[in-house]
């Protein structure tokens, strides 16, 4: 079975009080009868200091960007060994701000999934279509082509160690959530794809939907079949917006 996935992403958010002070509500709200895995990924900055306050939480470490390259002369730029060095076992990769702003097209973000997996990190790949694109009838194709990008690259086995995560573009931080069967729709599209090249690894993958989860839509999106967690930005910075997520990711009402 797979085991519900919550992933907040602070994207450009936090100071290291805030780092302290969230990490330690979420720590304090975590019920341990949750089946529910949970991962923080602050800014580069603050994950040093979140890697502390997480010590032996059992909540996991991630990171919201890496630059491809092992090492070397890429000023301003952070490895996956580096982030693995700091205790992340996770890195959001294809997220559609870095798309959109940073230039991350198809070949870097293959690049990024497969340096963050040499690195022995488990790569978040977002994926997801824009407005005008869900308007258009495309969305399904927009999604297989971003994974399917990954796949050339990496291999349908690299799939065995990484997250998917469904993240219409039009939902993200705008308060519009695609409706559970929207989404679901597009999750069950994507399972089906990856089917195609491998049935076991395409059922035991776990894909997260992202874009403007709340405490209160959480629970009807988990539903789903094919919805097995989320990546939350906005709610994930306020702990108990975040464990109401992460609660209704992980309690029985799911099955
Ligand atoms: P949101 O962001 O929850 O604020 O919509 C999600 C994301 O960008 O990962």
């Amino acid at each position: 079975m797979r085991k519900p996935l919550v992933a907040a992403n602070w994207k450009m958010h936090g100071s290291r009080e805030m780092t302290r002070e969230l990490i330690m509500a979420i720590r304090d709200g975590v019920d341990d009868s949750w089946d529910t895995e949970i991962l923080i990924c602050p800014p580069y900055v603050y994950l040093d200091e979140a890697s502390r306050q997480l010590d032996g939480s059992g909540i996991a470490l991630g990171a919201q960007h890496l630059n491809p390259n092992p090492g070397g002369a890429h000023t301003g730029e952070v490895s996956a060994p580096m982030l693995a060095d700091l205790g992340c076992t996770h890195v959001i990769v294809g997220h559609s701000e870095r798309r959109a702003m940073y230039g991350d097209d198809d070949a870097v973000v293959a690049a990024n999934f497969q340096a963050a997996q040499a690195a022995g990190l488990i790569p978040v790949l977002c994926v997801g279509e824009t407005l005008e694109e869900r308007e258009a009838g495309t969305t399904g194709v927009v999604v297989a082509e971003q994974v399917e990008a990954v796949t050339a690259a990496a291999g349908i086995e690299a799939f065995d160690k990484a997250v998917l995560a469904y993240e219409p573009v039009w939902a993200i931080g705008t308060g519009l959530t695609a409706t559970p069967e929207q989404a679901q729709e597009v999750h069950a599209g994507l399972r089906g794809l990856l089917a195609k090249m491998s049935d076991k690894i395409a059922s035991d993958l776990r894909i997260l939907y992202g874009g403007s989860v709340k405490g209160a839509n959480a629970r009807a999106l988990f539903g789903m079949p094919d919805i097995d967690g989320g990546l939350i930005g906005g709610a994930s910075l306020e702990a108990s917006e975040f464990l109401a997520i992460c609660e209704a990711a992980g309690t029985p009402a799911r099955a």
